[in-house]
């Protein structure tokens, strides 16, 4: 700011100074008028008492008294890094996304996050982390906003109040904090056993990372790609990090808890400032976009189910790197506000029933975590593409809006006509077609198969890995006061494999269940020469 804006002239400058955040020489009231002391409230003499009319102290105290915001209603506890994407120009022919051509750099901020405990808990707990990226593209913002597992707990959205209150602390003591070692959390994915497979990941080594610069993301739903000719391809996202996955042992990350709550936020932001960017590659699975959306039998439209890679090999699409920790935690970090509905050209949703409910949910909470509708204005929100959007007032409105029509097409204002068509670069939803099928509150048949994908990821476990997912089960369950939920366990682990259920039994001191349903151990997967579906990149 000029020092003409503080002229002790009282010569005010003809618009305010640009910068909303702090300036000028002189501590100030909001209003601008200078303080020459902002240590002692005003008194009716030096012992009191403090005097209703001093506004300085209360200007300072309501402020602070309403500095916290809601912390997120999941995903509370998070880190974030900017950086930049490089996109290869390898998707060209599915997608016709600018920010994958080739050499197209992109700004982006990602967010990764722990998801059940509170904004104050420890990092290094047993749960799924979040990995959230913003992309400013120059076509508007993209959102993909994944974790760091493949599978969700759930099919459908509308479950997903249920999954978090059984997750989060009991309501009576509000214990355990961040952890899913208790009760209603065992309840609930041993009595809605399509979340066997999300569990199975969290109790093994997945679920205690060593770094978030050392995990995987996950777009978790098929997503459909669409190319400059129309034509279109679903496929999976995955984030590849460059150091490898790794993670923790469990008593490293309970010591680690205790030692350094701060841990993954501590090593993030370190790196960071060393040079040490971390980097992950970008790749898609491609499956062919048919009527049934089914690749090798595996339901697309399925959170709980991966593709095997050996079945649809991820193919890199473009580099990520970070490379710049936030300067106000606040301001970037807890008010970044991701939304999976924030999509460019080139880039569409399916009708897996969790996708479309979230499609409904982010922007809901954000309203209400943000105060009001217009926290897209807030600087780490704000595309990096021209807006012109026709939304108005609102709480938190900075804008000041030009013209008297904020409407279209109209006779007053002129310009901004609508961009009909994608020769104009608007985005155009695939016109998918809607099956002419009755209402109905059910699933599909094929999201019926709850164990055989969890069988799989339990005989892909090296011996090790298979000890450390006893022993996370055996710990957790052990946290549990009701016996039967316990015994529930066991049946749903029977149905995974005989080995994991008896050695977890043995830990609890419970009898073996008989599994209820028989899974054929998996067919060796076919050469992916012999695959009709999968669709190379070049
Ligand atoms: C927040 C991922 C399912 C509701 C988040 C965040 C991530 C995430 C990464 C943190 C965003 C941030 O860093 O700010 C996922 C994934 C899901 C999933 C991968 C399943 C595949 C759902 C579902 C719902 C939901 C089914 C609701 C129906 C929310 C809400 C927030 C959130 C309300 C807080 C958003 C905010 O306050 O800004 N989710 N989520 N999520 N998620 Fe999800």
């Amino acid at each position: 700011r000029g020092p003409d804006a503080y002229s002790p002239t009282g010569q005010a400058t003809s618009t305010p100074p640009d910068e909303v955040a702090q300036g000028g020489e002189f501590l100030t009231t909001a209003q601008g008028a200078r303080l020459y002391d902002t240590d002692h409230s005003l008194k009716a003499g030096p012992r009191g008492p403090v005097l209703l009319q001093d506004h300085h102290l209360r200007e300072k105290i309501t402020h602070f008294d309403h500095e916290r915001i809601p912390e997120r209603v999941v995903h509370a506890r998070g880190a974030a890094a900017h950086g930049v994407f490089q996109g290869y120009g390898t998707a060209a022919r599915i997608s016709k996304a600018a920010f994958l051509g080739k050499d197209v750099e992109t700004p982006v901020f990602v967010r990764f996050s722990t998801v059940l405990g509170s904004r104050g808990s420890a990092d290094t707990v047993r749960d799924t982390r979040g990995f959230a990226t913003k992309f400013y593209t120059g076509e508007g913002v993209f959102d993909l906003v994944g974790n760091n597992m493949p599978v969700f707990f759930i099919q459908d959205a509308i479950k997903f109040p249920d999954i978090i209150h059984a997750g989060k602390p009991h309501p009576d003591r509000e214990i355990p904090q961040a952890q899913s070692a208790h009760d209603t959390f065992w309840d609930f994915v041993t009595l809605h056993t399509e979340a066997t497979h999300h569990t199975l990941w969290n109790m093994s080594d997945r679920g205690i990372p060593r770094s978030y610069r050392m995990m995987e993301g996950f777009g978790v739903h098929t997503f459909r790609l669409v190319n400059a000719e129309g034509a279109t391809t679903l496929v999976k996202w995955h984030w590849k990090p460059k150091l490898g996955v790794h993670s923790m042992a469990w008593e490293e990350a309970q010591i680690t808890a205790g030692v350094d709550p701060d841990f993954h936020r501590r090593d993030l932001a370190d790196a960071i400032e060393a040079g040490a960017f971390p980097q992950w590659e970008l790749g898609v699975q491609t499956f062919p976009d048919t009527e049934d959306q089914l690749f090798e039998g595996i339901d697309l439209l399925d959170p709980t189910k991966i593709v095997p890679e050996e079945l649809a090999p991820v193919q890199p699409v473009g580099l990520l790197t970070l490379n710049a920790n936030p300067s106000n935690y606040f301001a970037e970090t807890e008010q970044v506000a991701f939304h999976l509905g924030h999509l460019v050209p080139g880039i569409d949703v399916t009708d897996d029933p969790l996708l479309q409910g979230r499609l409904f949910s982010y922007l809901d909470t954000q309203i209400s975590r943000l105060g009001g509708p217009n926290f897209n204005q807030l600087p780490i929100n704000r595309p990096h593409a021209a807006v012109n959007d026709m939304l108005r007032d609102g709480m938190h409105q900075t804008a000041v809006h030009r013209g008297v029509a904020p409407y279209r097409p109209n006779s007053l204002d002129g310009g901004c006509p609508f961009l009909a068509g994608e020769d104009n670069g608007a985005y155009v939803e695939v016109p998918e077609r809607v099956p002419a099928a009755p209402k109905v509150r059910d699933a599909a048949v094929s999201f019926d198969d709850h164990y055989s994908q969890p069988r799989l990821f339990w005989l892909s476990m090296t011996p090790p890995e298979r000890e450390h997912i006893v022993a996370a089960y055996t710990f957790e369950l052990n946290k549990c006061w009701e016996t039967a939920i316990k015994e529930r366990a066991l049946k749903v682990l029977a149905n995974i494999d005989g080995e994991l259920c008896a050695q977890v039994a043995a830990g609890l001191g419970l009898p073996v269940p008989a599994p209820t349903v028989t899974l054929a151990d998996p067919a060796p997967s076919p050469a992916l020469s012999q695959l009709g579906g999968t669709w190379p990149l070049d």
